[in-house]
């Protein structure tokens, strides 16, 4: 939700403030701006609603020339998506400008307060009280020290926020603050720099600072950064990240877009997920530092999270409660915040977040341990928020998902779920090492059973033609892959704006039923498994009702192909580990209708690949 960025050093700020919008646009793409110090020691910046690509066209006819400055790209909360509402946002002198990624939960009375002191607004956003806070403590305590009236400003705010803020007043210089929205920050040779997050740092640096919440951070020109305390003083040693992603894997690398490249990716994410993990003592994962003794012992396990990840933990629990015997609670985080949770000492919770950054999820986890429960996180991004508040992280390697619609994470979480399950059967008694060795082998499969289906992409593309002139789609599947149904649904209605709806193929007849008349495209999910005969009796009353059934199934089998219109061939799969090998054909069926309904795919509207708001 908003990405930001700053600059101060000796080279121009713009390029680099201009790339790192670019980069971070996954994080909201309503509107942008950018604001530099120029050298008659005013402020100027251009800002305008819409795309980075509209206001690096603005920015090429204005005189942005500075070498200190910072930038924004919106996910718009409070304010509509307009001009006005961009940021970055201005005190009342014009000598202020701020950053803001989060929200301020009480910038209502906080406004108020200071219309009421003779401030005025130039915008309907949060946000912009900050900038109208730093004023006042600019030309008060802070006697002109951007840093500490960023300090003096945060005490007043309620909420979540990262905020880049720089005053003409306190020339070449950018202070940062965090407080639950993310922050990381770089000091080099030619500079010193902020972002929300590494991607945007990666052709700069391969080391970045990670703010703590409550921290706050002055850039100087020298390239120098400087880490303090919520009281003021200097954090000697701050926390260093090592990245060690490629810069060029969020390029498109000759793909279309990101949709494609990161569909493409999924059999490369999943053998370096799996590489090393099967050893003569079962599977390693000694990351994660939990005793065998605690694992034999852990009572119930809570898995939470939201959207397609939520998806991934729907499935993990069907795995753990049939192989490690243990039960499973999974909930949406967004609902879990608010319900009572049952917590003994030996209570583990799974947060499972591509980002590590969604609110809700890190709510979640922060709820569970302060009900005494552990956490473990399943996650992609190195240092993310929810690796570094959980008592064990397994990182997914996926490499960086770019598209806000999540494939390769879906797919690498789905592996990363079906290691961790394998690893607590294992220790916990209940399940044998030959049959751990068994599965793994056949989770190595799966990169090659995955290249298959991508090699059938065609297809996909032939299919879409089914949703030409469809105004809503239903999507069907029985055990797992009922939830196989629902992510399939949700990439579809997420990139292509066609209503979608998954059911349980059984549950079809007790109403949504009645929504099908002939045209009317239903996907159905039909492997070889033991509920295969059900479904196609399923798939018999949607074609009865003159649908249009297109079937996900196994290779060979005439049964369903001489019932549907179209079928999306699958090859023989293990029957836990269909939904990972059948969701990519369905990945691909979403781009292509997208695609031929004029969608951008990797943007679309009204989303942000990362949710810092609950
Ligand atoms: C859908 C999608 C979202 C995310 C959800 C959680 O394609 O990407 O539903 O899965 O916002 O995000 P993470 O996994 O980053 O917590």
């Amino acid at each position: 939700m908003c990405g930001i960025v700053g600059y101060t050093g000796a080279s121009q700020a713009a390029p680099f403030l201009l790339d790192g919008l670019k980069t971070l646009e996954y994080r909201g793409y309503d509107s942008a701006g950018i604001e530099v110090l120029g050298g008659d020691g005013r402020l100027r910046g251009v800002k305008c609603a819409g795309r980075v690509s509209s206001l690096a066209e603005r920015c090429a006819k204005a005189d942005l020339r500075s070498t200190c400055g910072i930038a924004h790209t919106r996910w718009a909360t409070h304010g509509a998506p307009n001009d006005r509402n961009a940021h970055p946002h201005l005190d009342c002198t014009g000598r202020v400008a701020i950053v803001h990624n989060g929200i301020i939960e009480n910038f209502s009375e906080l406004k108020d307060e200071l219309v009421a002191a003779g401030h005025s607004f130039a915008s309907d956003t949060d946000s912009e009280v900050i900038a109208h806070l730093i004023e006042d403590a600019m030309a008060g305590d802070a006697a002109g020290d951007i840093l500490v009236a960023l300090r003096l400003a945060c005490a007043r705010l309620e909420g979540s926020w990262a905020v880049v803020a720089m005053s003409a007043d306190d020339p070449g210089r950018i202070a940062c603050a965090r407080k639950g929205s993310p922050l990381v920050l770089a000091s080099t040779d030619g500079g010193a720099y902020a972002a929300s997050d590494i991607t945007a740092l990666a052709g700069v640096t391969s080391r970045v600072i990670q703010l703590d919440n409550g921290q706050f951070a002055s850039l100087d020109a020298d390239g120098s950064v400087r880490v303090f305390t919520e009281t003021g003083d200097e954090v000697s040693s701050p926390d260093f990240l090592d990245i060690d992603w490629d810069a060029s894997a969020a390029t498109l690398g000759g793909y279309p877009d990101f949709m494609a490249k990161e569909i493409s990716e999924q059999p490369e994410a999943i053998e370096r997920l799996l590489k090393g993990r099967l050893t003569d003592n079962g599977i390693e994962l000694d990351e994660l530092e939990i005793s065998d003794e605690e694992i034999a012992a852990i009572d119930r396990i809570y898995v939470v999270a939201c959207g397609t990840s939520y998806h991934v933990g729907l499935i993990t629990r069907t795995l753990i409660e049939s192989w490690a015997k243990i039960p499973v609670v999974v909930e949406p985080a967004s609902e879990f915040n608010y319900e009572d949770v049952l917590v003994t000492d030996h209570t583990l919770c799974v947060i499972i977040t591509q980002s590590g950054e969604t609110a809700d999820t890190l709510a979640s986890a922060r709820k569970m341990h302060e009900a005494g429960a552990r956490v473990f996180a399943i996650t992609n991004v190195l240092g993310s928020t929810a690796a570094r508040e959980s008592d064990g992280v397994l990182y997914i390697q996926a490499g960086p998902e770019v598209s806000v619609c999540s494939t390769k994470a879906y797919t690498a979480q789905m592996v990363a779920a079906v290691l961790l399950t394998l690893y607590l059967a294992h220790r916990n008694g209940s399940m044998a090492t030959g049959e751990v060795s068994r599965r793994y082998r056949e989770l190595t499969k799966l990169p090659d059973l995955i290249r298959t289906v991508l090699d059938r992409s065609w297809q996909d593309k032939a299919a879409a033609h089914e949703f030409e002139h469809a105004g809503s789609a239903l999507f069907l599947g029985r055990g797992v892959n009922s939830t196989t149904a629902a992510e399939g649904a949700l990439k579809l209605k997420e990139v292509s704006y066609l209503h979608a709806e998954a059911y349980p193929a059984g549950e079809m007849k007790h109403g949504p039923i009645a929504l099908l008349e002939p045209g009317f495209p239903v996907v159905t999910i039909v492997p070889n498994d033991r509920v295969r005969e059900k479904t196609i009796s399923n798939i018999q009353e949607v074609i009865a009702r003159g649908a249009t059934c297109i079937a996900v199934a196994t290779d060979g089998d005439e049964d369903v192909a001489s019932l549907v219109e179209r079928v999306l061939w699958i090859p023989p799969t293990p029957e836990y580990f269909v939904p990972i090998v059948a969701i990519v054909h369905l990945q691909m069926l979403a781009r292509y209708v997208a695609l031929a309904r004029g969608c951008d795919v990797d943007k679309p509207r009204n989303l942000a690949k990362s949710v810092t708001v609950e």
